[in-house]
């Protein structure tokens, strides 16, 4: 768990937000009235500083689109299609502090891994931080590792020279890609991955990964049927494999 000072306490007024700039990530700061909460900094509609939006001390709106989310929670509100990624705070002697938990808790890939699998998935991962426009993985890169999005954000193109495209999607914290690493009929890459801005990644080598799960049978059968349905969702949509 990773713990960054944000700013004193008195730095945003009630009902006020401010933006920060932590390890290069843009993190929106609200105060609710003696309780703060911590969101991405940019509209996850578009590239959007949220803090040029509105703010009531309970509503949160993006003056673009009119997107609006719950302070509280980051739930999407009326127009609003996605909700905001939360950063949980603490307050210390009048320091504010942003804190992150480890990405892969946040996995949907791995609710209800037992304690102890997850724990030997988290000495696998490797933290990697990528600058904006770092590529990831190009179209037919090997498939050995697979990532976990701890901060930032990565987009997909498809295609091939000059005749990419965006898949129309970027991914948000605890989401994982390139999960080809994990199908051993999947040897090359099929999308192009990009960071659209400063990113931090877990990355896990995939066949390590399958030898924890194949120790402990019952993960790996959440693991594989909650991969099985993500294949799925992807066969009928875009691909980040
Ligand atoms: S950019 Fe924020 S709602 Fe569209």
């Amino acid at each position: 768990m990773q713990k960054e000072r944000i700013c004193s306490a008195t730095d945003i007024p009630d009902n006020g937000m401010k933006t920060y700039e932590i390890k290069g990530v843009k993190v929106l700061v609200a105060n609710a009235g003696e309780c703060f909460y911590a969101y991405q900094g940019l509209c996850p509609h578009q590239d959007v500083c949220l803090d040029e939006g509105y703010f009531d001390g309970s509503v949160l709106t993006c003056h673009q689109h009119l997107w609006q989310w719950d302070i509280r929670t980051g739930e999407a509100m009326g127009l609003a299609e996605a909700p905001l990624e939360k950063y949980e705070v603490e307050v210390s002697d009048g320091e504010l502090f942003v804190v992150q938990s480890s990405a892969l808790k946040a996995v949907e890939m791995l609710k209800d891994v037992s304690a102890a699998t997850l724990s030997r998935l988290e000495q696998l991962a490797k933290r990697e931080e990528y600058d904006e426009g770092a590529v990831v993985y190009e179209v037919n890169d090997p498939t050995d590792d697979l990532y976990v999005l701890e901060s930032g954000r990565v987009e997909f193109t498809i295609g091939r020279e000059d005749r990419t495209r965006l898949a129309g999607f970027m991914l948000r914290k605890g989401e994982v890609f390139g999960w080809a690493a994990l199908l051993e009929q999947s040897p090359r890459r099929i999308a192009k991955a990009i960071c659209h801005e400063k990113s931090v990644l877990l990355r896990i080598d995939g066949g390590a990964m399958l030898e924890v799960l194949e120790a402990d049978p019952a993960s790996g059968l959440v693991v594989m049927r909650r991969l099985s349905e993500l294949i799925a969702r992807h066969m009928s949509g875009p691909q980040n494999g």
